[in-house]
């Protein structure tokens, strides 16, 4: 499982980018199954949560992510559509995340809803790395599958070399052009005041140890100097989809991002009038590296800790509205728990 054992939680990643520019490829990679190839127009229309567990990220990033060294469960994504009329999926996925990656196709580069993720990582001041994704199609590349960058960096031509980081100093300036100083990830000593651009490609999964391996750091830094979430106290998430489930009626696709929740726990939701007072009847979630957006089996559990994507099955749901806050009400009155759902709508 995914529980905190140490007591960090699992730090929430937003993946963020452009239409195309290889959000959903990148996960798959690191899930290694095909959630593109199941999606109308290959475009994500919702967020999903995908759980990647600590061992199955040192597994990917080998000698890079020494599972000895952290103390995180591992990494929660949410993958984010960009196609841009997706804004509001956009905003809620930046405003939950700790920290996020910007996706950006290297022969692209910058183009609108690159910048427009950059507004919201801003807005939220949420710390971010750049993967520079497709790198395998800079001409003249001599692919190196699923070795970390600087290897395969090395198997290159000078051309392709050249090539490459020609299009990669274009993001570095289009970075500082938005007012961040950014770097290749290897120069890069101090992440917050920088940003660390890792070259990678989910077609041939170049750089995905690096990508890892640099997020684990970020987290780890990030969540100690920044967070002292106290994962057994009462649950608050944030609703991604409201989402008819046969069996089980109206049912939430929820983002824990704070404390637990479990069956029979009364929570309060945002809803389109009055906020709703209900008590759950069954939590369900996907295993780890399944999708929640496609995983159709469930497995039933009496209790969630977070982060973690869950799916909350309970009467009246029906009004309940995507993006407004889930809470737990526990040591505290309803009442309390209302005002607080209402003063964040
Ligand atoms: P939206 O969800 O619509 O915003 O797109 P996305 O950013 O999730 O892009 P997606 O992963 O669906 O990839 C778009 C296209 O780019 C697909 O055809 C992928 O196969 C291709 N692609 C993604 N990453 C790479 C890569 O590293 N190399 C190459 N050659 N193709 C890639
Ligand atoms: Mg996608």
């Amino acid at each position: 499982t995914m529980d905190a054992g140490g007591g960090l939680r699992t730090p929430i990643v937003a993946v963020l980018g452009h239409v195309d520019h290889g959000k959903t490829s990148l996960l798959d990679k690191v899930r290694g199954s095909a959630v593109t190839s199941g999606e109308a127009g290959a475009i994500t229309q919702h967020i999903g949560a995908t759980a990647v567990p600590l061992e199955t990220i040192s597994d990917i990033a080998g000698r890079l992510v020494d599972p000895d060294d952290f103390d995180l469960p591992g990494l929660l994504f949410i993958d984010t559509p960009g196609h841009h009329s997706f804004s509001t999926l956009r905003s809620r996925g930046g405003a939950l995340a700790d920290i996020a990656v910007l996706v950006v196709d290297v022969n692209d580069g910058f183009q609108p809803q690159t910048l427009e993720a950059i507004d919201i990582l801003k807005r939220t001041q949420t710390p971010f790395i750049v993967a520079a994704n497709k790198v395998d199609t800079t001409p003249g590349w001599n692919p190196q599958p699923d070795t970390p960058i600087q290897q395969s960096l090395e198997a290159q031509s000078d051309r392709a070399e050249q090539r490459l980081n020609q299009n990669l100093y274009e993001i570095i300036g289009e970075l500082s052009d938005n007012g961040f100083s950014a770097d290749m990830y290897w120069r890069v000593q101090n992440f917050r005041g920088n940003i660390g651009v890792v070259p990678v490609s989910a077609e041939t999964g170049e750089g995905v140890p690096d990508l890892l391996a640099v997020l684990m750091g970020l987290s780890q830094r990030y969540m100690k100097e920044d967070m002292s979430i106290d994962t057994t106290g009462p649950g608050s998430g944030t609703v991604l989809e409201v989402k008819e489930e046969r069996g089980f009626g109206t049912t939430l696709d929820v983002v824990l991002y704070d404390g637990t929740i479990r069956t029979d726990d009364t929570v309060v939701v945002g809803a389109k009038n009055d906020p709703i007072v209900t008590d759950v009847r069954a939590l369900l979630q996907p295993q780890p590296l399944a999708e929640i957006r496609t995983e159709k089996r469930f497995e039933k559990v009496d209790e969630v800790s977070a982060a973690a994507g869950v799916k909350i099955a309970a009467p009246d749901l029906d009004d309940a509205l995507a993006g407004a806050p889930v809470r737990v009400v526990r040591n505290q009155s309803v009442e309390a728990v209302i005002e607080e759902v209402e003063a964040e709508l």
